[in-house]
């Protein structure tokens, strides 16, 4: 133990975070242990060099931005809603779609204890996030009579509680010989003071890197060399809190599929022009989704020729990769972006204090970052009243109250 000490000793001189061992005489020796064992286990360098280079990440000017081409899901056909809908169907059918649910971020802006898909809608009877997700693929794989595999990914601060859970609801009545569980990475967080943060005082504060962490995390657990024993071909990656997203819509999986491209993404309209949510555009030529902050209202007033807006894209986490897209990116690192976030955090006096306002950054990585590595996306723009009902927090405009209306008159009433 002493000379794990020493070590983590010199290591916190080197970085300046000697905080971290303030309270270690009031340990006991497995709380020792366990602070000496994460101390040791960080990478400081990484940690800070981020912390550094992500305050470099807003684009500075239009200039390397061109629209991306995208299609209208209301404009299609009738025609055209049948041809994508049998592709899709298909492919649903011949086995060649799973379903990867991103499950590990901390829910913060929602505030409750636990996994954010363990959040139940108030409905009757009520149900989880987790249960309406499991509701849609079950209705399709009965439907079909089909195994459908659904890939679920947690963080470190959530992956037991959420195997308890599923486990607790007898996983919802879906085979769970079907049901894959894997855990991403987390990083450290860090005050505005480039310190890092104690959640105890034996605990440093560390929170999931975000969902692009969700490639490398397939591959650490080894599920892409299932996806290829199953013969997947299509993995749809989506959130968990939107309530009226059906992770195997066959229209959008036959409109990628037909597309040809690797990937697709459902989008949203912004239709608020000053609005400052990023949006699909081509940047060097590449997919992307840019944060146009700095333009945002002159961006959004670009339309063609026929009058159609080139920047009004957004995300709304709902996509479509192929196993080979997966395969590739699980190669790749993506880059990180920060947030700014309230956590709680232990003060100076040992005691465990809420800030009122946002006092750490973290570092994620995005899903969406991955779309630049390839040369094209099939762009369905889907109408938001039917598909699009988040939960991100009680007092915002995606409330658990807002959502629970749209899914009792879509979902339970239809
Ligand atoms: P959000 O960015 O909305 O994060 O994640 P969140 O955790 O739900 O809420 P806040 O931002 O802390 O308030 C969108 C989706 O990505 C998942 C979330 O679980 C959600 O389904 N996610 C986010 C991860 O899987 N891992 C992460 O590290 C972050």
């Amino acid at each position: 133990m002493e000379d794990r000490l020493e070590r983590a000793r010199e290591l916190l001189k080197k970085y300046n975070q000697e905080h971290l061992l303030h309270f270690y005489s009031e340990l006991t020796d497995a709380q020792r242990a366990d602070l000496l064992n994460q101390i040791l286990n960080i990478n400081f360098e990484e940690i800070l060099y981020l912390f550094e280079k992500s305050k470099e990440d807003i684009l500075k000017s239009t200039e390397e931005i061109e629209p991306i081409k995208y299609t209208v899901k209301a404009d299609l056909t009738p025609f055209k809603l049948k041809q994508y809908f049998n592709t899709g169907v298909k492919a649903i059918k011949s086995g060649k779609v799973g379903v990867i649910t991103l499950a590990g971020g901390q829910g913060t802006r929602l505030g409750v204890n636990g996994p954010k898909g363990a959040f139940c809608l108030d409905v009757i009877p009520k149900k989880s996030l987790f249960e309406i997700l499991c509701d849609y693929i079950k209705k399709t794989s009965d439907k079909y009579n089909i195994q459908i595999p659904w890939y679920i990914m947690t963080s470190t601060n959530n992956h037991f509680d959420t195997i308890k859970f599923f486990e607790q609801n007898n996983y919802f009545d879906y085979d769970s010989n079907n049901l894959y569980f894997f855990v991403q990475d987390n990083l450290p967080v860090i005050n505005v003071e480039k310190k890092l943060v104690l959640s105890e005082i034996y605990k440093i504060n560390f929170a999931s890197n975000g969902n692009g962490n969700l490639f490398y995390a397939l591959k650490k657990s080894n599920l892409i060399k299932t996806m290829e024993q199953k013969k997947l071909e299509w993995l749809f990656v989506g959130g968990v809190d939107n309530v009226l997203l059906n992770p195997l819509d066959p229209v959008f999986i036959g409109y990628t599929i037909s597309s040809k491209c690797q990937i697709g993404s459902k989008t949203l309209f912004k239709s608020i022009p000053s609005d400052t949510s990023w949006v699909f555009a081509r940047k060097s030529g590449k997919p992307s989704i840019v944060d146009c902050e700095l333009f945002s209202d002159e961006l959004s007033r670009i339309t063609d020729n026929k009058g159609n807006y080139l920047y009004r894209e957004m995300n709304m986490l709902a996509h479509l990769f192929s196993l080979d897209a997966i395969k590739k990116m699980s190669t790749i690192k993506l880059p990180y972006h920060r947030a700014f976030r309230k956590n709680p955090f232990v003060n100076s006096e040992g005691m465990k204090q809420v800030p009122d306002e946002p006092n750490i950054y973290k570092f994620e990585q995005f899903v969406f970052d991955a779309f630049s590595f390839f040369d094209n996306i099939a762009l369905l723009r889907i109408n938001d009243d039917e598909e699009f009902a988040p939960i991100k927090s009680f007092n915002g405009p995606h409330n658990p109250e807002i959502a629970a209306q749209k899914y009792k008159e879509l979902v339970l009433n239809k």
